[in-house]
């Protein structure tokens, strides 16, 4: 039978946040050192300002990845563009802004990189809002191949895939531990992916997933020589903070 999602060639290790061991999470610097370090795809968040741009930004405030203090919500464009997104990671990245995500496109494209874009819904922000002003930009920004977009929200997965059907979106559903329902949950989302906390992964519900025909991606793996035996339960791919700690330690295939 002919695979109806997108030909994604998925690699072994995804740049968590960008290279976010060694550059600040979310941010251009990040994808571009991810890029120097060969990484060809990046994994990524995605949240709206208050204004509705669409930012690259795990947190629901800024407190920890800026100067700045408060809740994303509560900013406008100008205003999170004031903050300084890199001085609070090393002094040698002061100045770096946060990114919308137009600009992210942006230089992924331009360095013809791979993206999983997690809809980051935090608590009493909108998923549907989320998806509305997000998904035109990524549709239009990068093509099938090279674009997975995941959450935890099933609400925002439902409405992203009202926007392009299986063949030109893939959709990868997160998790924390594979619930019983995983399937479902999948099924209900046309997903191309399923992405696993590795720390809960069972060599059974891996299995029961690649059987099933998804994808499976691990999440956030730093520990490669902990982590081994998952590439032998079927995991494909391993969201990493540092790719460098798997030099010499990835699956032959
Ligand atoms: O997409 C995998 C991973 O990023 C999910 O957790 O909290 O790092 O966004 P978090
Ligand atoms: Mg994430």
């Amino acid at each position: 039978m002919p695979d109806r999602h997108p030909a994604i060639v998925l690699p072994r290790l995804i740049a968590h946040r960008g290279l976010s061991a060694h550059a600040p999470e979310n941010t251009l610097a990040a994808v571009r050192a991810a890029h120097r370090a060969g990484c060809a795809w990046v994994e990524l968040d995605v949240q709206l300002l208050g204004d509705g741009t669409p930012v690259i930004w795990h947190d629901a405030n800024v407190r920890r990845c800026s100067d700045g203090q408060a809740p994303l919500a509560d900013l406008d464009l100008p205003a999170a563009r004031h903050l300084d997104a890199g001085a609070w990671f090393a002094d040698a990245f002061a100045g770096e802004r946060m990114a919308t995500l137009f600009e992210m496109l942006e230089l992924i494209d331009a360095l013809g990189m791979g993206l999983n874009l997690e809809l980051k819904v935090h608590r009493r922000r909108s998923a549907p809002a989320l998806v509305d002003d997000a998904l035109p930009l990524l549709l239009d920004a990068l093509p099938p191949e090279r674009l997975i977009v995941s959450s935890f929200n099933d609400a925002a997965l439902a409405h992203a895939r009202r926007f392009a059907g299986p063949d030109r979106l893939a959709l990868g559903v997160l998790f924390e531990g594979v619930s019983r329902d995983w399937q479902a949950r999948c099924e209900a989302v046309d997903a191309f992916s399923v992405h696993a906390n590795w720390k809960r992964l069972s060599p059974r519900a891996a299995r029961a997933v690649r059987d099933a025909g998804y994808r499976l991606l691990g999440y956030t793996v730093n520990d490669p020589a902990a982590f081994a035996p998952q590439w032998t339960w079927g995991v494909q791919s391993a969201i990493t903070d540092d790719p460098a700690l798997f030099d010499g330690r990835l699956s032959p295939s």
